[in-house]
């Protein structure tokens, strides 16, 4: 390698390696005849997915081809840690894909996200799945052409997890999976330490992004059809806290100087063409009466919050490190209910926290039945190695963990189905996102407070807004019928 050549600066270096792979790509697929493809596995939340987004659209700047199946020459597991389950799931994955390898020569396994982070996954990895190539972690997904061209120039396996992202490239490519809608990471990492949480430890501390980087970002994006936009970050509430400079330095701004997250979305409010705007999460701590102004005003602004409780015994919250009472949650939900009667909330609830008691957990029935939900995902507690819930005495059976999650999970559908019925008979802009899988004469798209509508049309509707008539509810769905403008 000319190292005399190699851009120092980012993303030009990784602009120069993704050539570089190009190369060395176009050349595998002459070999071989054929094109070389790749496909892309994702674990876990919305971050992730996005993530995603940017390792395909590096895939394909160097030459490779999406498939769907793991076949793919190139194939990459994007990791999730917050919950054992998802652990179990990449070492099921890997051990069928080992068998796939040995089939073919030009195959390259490469791991990536939150799992990685962990020590003890990448030495499980590096002492039984040598057959794994790339392993990278959360700080360097951006270096995904450099970590593939250091893979393909020496043959040797290429291991590079650190501790926390020196720097934050901007401007690489993407591959979307919808063209009208994406995320946009604000924000990366998490301050706030719940102590059952794994996030903090792999994803680092908090940084903001700058304002006019996102900005930039999303007016570039409209410009390209997208209309409706996700801003991401594990705690959006706190945005702007923080600043990462692209030289590396972490800078503190003075709180005059914030832009905070209410006044970043009455920024991007401002962007001509973008039609729809969410974002998550919310911490309920730091959710300010700015922002609530803020979405009650913005039209473009949805009116759905996704406001995780995880529990609604104040006891367990302290335990929790959540830093709010049952009560604050219940007055902040009522002013948020007061200036937008009609929004939908969304939550997270964690049961079997270790020493949760019937009575905790009765609070929780008794949150969920106040607050009605439109959905609630709920969680078996597990515990995550590292984190201080994971040491903590009275760790609560299986068998009574079952028993409050099924009791749970009813509540939440019953009420999940009586929320959404109050939607039959209105008129909503439905954003059409595809096809719909059982039936091809219907299209399926979602409202702004994310209601899922099935309706009769073609696939000359997937990206347009348009206006639906919610018919009949389904329980968490919608059969619509599409109104035409003029009528
Ligand atoms: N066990 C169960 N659920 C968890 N979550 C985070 N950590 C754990 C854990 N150790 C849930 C929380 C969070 C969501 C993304 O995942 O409810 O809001
Ligand atoms: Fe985990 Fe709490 Fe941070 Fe969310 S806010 S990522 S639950 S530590």
């Amino acid at each position: 390698m000319d190292f005399n050549n190699i851009p120092e600066l980012e993303p030009d270096r990784q602009y120069y390696f993704m050539n570089k792979c190009k190369e060395l790509i176009l050349d595998k697929k002459t070999e071989a005849n054929r094109t070389l493809t790749y496909c892309v596995t994702t674990f876990g939340c919305q971050m992730n997915a996005h993530d995603s987004e940017k390792l395909k659209g590096i895939l394909e700047a160097m030459g490779y081809e999406e498939v769907e199946d793991e076949k793919a020459d190139f194939v990459i597991f994007n990791t999730c840690t917050v919950r054992e389950n998802a652990n179990k799931k990449l070492y099921g994955h890997l051990g069928h894909i080992k068998n796939l390898k040995s089939k073919n020569p030009h195959m390259i396994i490469a791991l990536c996200g939150c799992m990685m982070q962990e020590d003890h996954v990448v030495e499980t990895i590096k002492k039984k799945y040598s057959y794994v190539d790339i392993v990278f972690g959360t700080h360097n997904i951006y270096k995904l052409a450099e970590l593939v061209y250091m893979n393909l120039s020496t043959n040797k396996r290429v291991i590079e997890v650190l501790e926390k992202s020196d720097t934050s490239v901007e401007n690489l490519p993407t591959k979307r999976k919808y063209a009208f809608k994406t995320g946009v990471n604000i924000m990366f990492g998490c301050n706030n330490f719940c102590s059952y949480c794994i996030v903090p430890y792999v994803r680092g501390r908090e940084k903001s992004r700058k304002p006019e980087d996102i900005i930039a970002e999303i007016k570039s994006l409209v410009a390209n059809g997208v209309k409706e936009i996700m801003l991401l970050g594990q705690n959006v509430n706190s945005y702007g806290k923080v600043f990462d400079y692209t030289d590396g330095k972490i800078e503190q701004v003075a709180s005059e100087d914030m832009v905070t997250f209410p006044k970043l979305l009455s920024m991007v409010c401002q962007v001509d063409g973008l039609e729809r705007i969410r974002f998550m999460t919310s911490h309920p701590k730091d959710l300010s009466d700015e922002l609530i102004e803020v979405m009650a005003k913005e039209p473009k602004i949805c009116k759905h919050l996704h406001l995780p409780v995880q529990s609604g015994s104040t006891d367990i919250l302290t335990k929790m490190n959540r830093r709010y009472t049952k009560e604050q949650y219940l007055q902040l939900v009522d002013k948020i209910k007061k200036a937008m009667p009609d929004i939908s909330l969304t939550t997270d609830i964690i049961v079997g926290f270790p020493g949760e008691t019937e009575e905790d957990f009765l609070d929780t029935m008794d949150i969920v039945e106040k607050v009605r939900y439109d959905q609630a995902f709920t969680f078996i507690y597990s515990k995550r190695t590292g984190t201080p819930a994971a040491i903590m005495p009275n760790q609560i059976s299986d068998e009574v963990v079952k028993d409050r999650f099924g009791r749970l999970l009813n509540k939440v559908n019953e009420i999940s189905s009586e929320r959404t019925k109050r939607f039959e008979g209105s008129i909503k802009d439905v954003l059409v996102e595809e096809l719909n899988h059982q039936d091809k004469k219907l299209v399926t798209g979602r409202t702004e407070e994310n209601v899922t509508v099935h309706f009769e049309g073609d696939s000359s509707l997937i990206g347009e807004n348009v206006k639906v008539k919610l018919l009949q509810c389904r329980g968490f769905y919608f059969i619509g019928e599409r109104i035409k403008e003029d009528e």
